[in-house]
């Protein structure tokens, strides 16, 4: 049967990448011959908050109901509707619901692309973060006490679990086991977090057992953020907790030029439900309504998505690689959008990518 795929533009340019995402896809799908449907979804928008008071509607996981993937836009409206509610009452929903543990994100320099560190060339830079997606520093176990008074105090727990720790890091593992480098870095910082890093630190020594060909090195996330900038080719598969993870997957895209470029994965490696596949940056309400956002973050997730789908292999693998030829080959010849030093706008740059996927 075809895969389905849910679509999800959300707000911002959201609306306006999503549209060339489909493109590449439609143009991939039909060159390798692999069937897609799609079900399109208005919700999980600010927009659709403001006409019912709910970032979406309380059937939705019904609505999701035999989806093979979803694919995401970018949500967020802050003039209209605080963030962390934008947030909390949709992607981090579908991240948690539907136990999508594993938050991919490749990080890679391209020919084209001017690179904001100093000599640095296409190859020196080619490596994946692996952030934990579910639990960790993102909870709302806590509190605010004695509020508006001289005491006043907060607390906001973090939570780890054996389970979760070990599946995200045996994801990692086989990850790097399928790359050349073979190489896993833990973000930690076993020093100054000293009950729950150490911890972290023994589970990665515990699943590293399985794979005795890929090497560990653990390095803390602050004197690993700056090696992201001054040694970036030390990297080959990063594996993080959720707020290092967050914080790495921008910075890594940064060092690469422009997050326009920075696709994600937000796996269910098990398939118990669907995957999530959308660009790393928001919703940009500083350039929307121009369609000078860059789409490629957007097309590159739906490459993520096809190779997901086709677990590596056949169809869906060649259509994955026939897509990033063509953003490579467009980041190399142009069209550019401004963020690329171009002119070009979001719809140009789309059909560059799927005219050359298509031939
Ligand atoms: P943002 O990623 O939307 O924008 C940051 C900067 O990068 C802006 O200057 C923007 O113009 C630029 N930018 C982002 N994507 C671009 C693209 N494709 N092409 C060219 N330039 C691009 O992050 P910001 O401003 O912090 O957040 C805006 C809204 O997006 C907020 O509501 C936030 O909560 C939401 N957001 C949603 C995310 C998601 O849906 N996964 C992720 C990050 C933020
Ligand atoms: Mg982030």
């Amino acid at each position: 049967r075809p895969f389905r795929i849910a679509v999800l533009p959300g707000d911002g340019i959201g609306k306006e990448v999503m549209p060339e995402g489909l493109r590449a896809l439609d143009a991939a799908t039909k060159r390798f011959g692999i069937a897609i449907e799609y079900r399109h979804f208005e919700w999980a928008s600010c927009d659709y908050y403001a006409a019912h008071g709910k970032m979406m509607p309380d059937d939705w996981k019904a609505q999701l109901q035999g989806m093979d993937a979803l694919f995401f836009g970018a949500v967020g409206w802050p003039a209209t509707v605080p963030d962390h509610v934008s947030l909390w009452g949709s992607l981090l929903k579908f991240r948690r619901e539907f136990d999508q543990y594993v938050n991919l994100r490749p990080v890679r320099l391209f020919e084209g692309v001017p690179c904001p560190l100093a000599g640095r060339k296409p190859g020196d830079i080619d490596y994946f973060v692996v952030r934990e997606n579910t639990e960790g520093e993102y909870t709302s176990l806590g509190g605010v006490m004695y509020e508006g008074t001289e005491r006043e105090m907060v607390i906001q727990e973090s939570v780890y679990s054996r389970v979760g720790a070990q599946r995200l890091l045996k994801f990692a593992f086989e990850l790097a086991q399928s790359r050349p480098r073979k190489h896993v870095t833990l973000a930690t910082k076993s020093n100054g977090i000293a009950i729950s890093m150490p911890w972290w630190d023994r589970q990665a020594d515990e699943v590293k057992k399985a794979y005795p060909d890929v090497a560990l090195d653990k390095q803390h996330i602050d004197i690993l953020s700056a090696r992201f900038v001054l040694q970036p080719g030390r990297f080959d598969v990063v594996a993080a907790t959720n707020l290092f993870g967050d914080i790495l997957s921008d910075l890594g895209p940064a060092t690469t030029g422009t997050i326009g470029l920075a696709p994600s994965g937000n796996l269910n490696p098990d398939r118990t439900f669907p995957s999530l596949f959308e660009p790393v940056h928001g919703s940009a309400p500083d350039i929307y309504g121009q369609n000078i956002a860059n789409p490629i973050a957007m097309i590159w997730s739906g490459a993520m998505m096809l190779d997901f789908l086709g677990r590596g292999e056949g169809a869906c693998r060649q259509a994955h690689d026939a897509i990033l030829a063509a953003i490579e080959a467009v980041l190399r010849d142009g069209p550019r959008t401004p963020d690329l030093g171009g002119k070009a706008s979001t719809t140009e740059l789309g059909e560059a990518v799927a005219r050359n996927i298509a031939s």
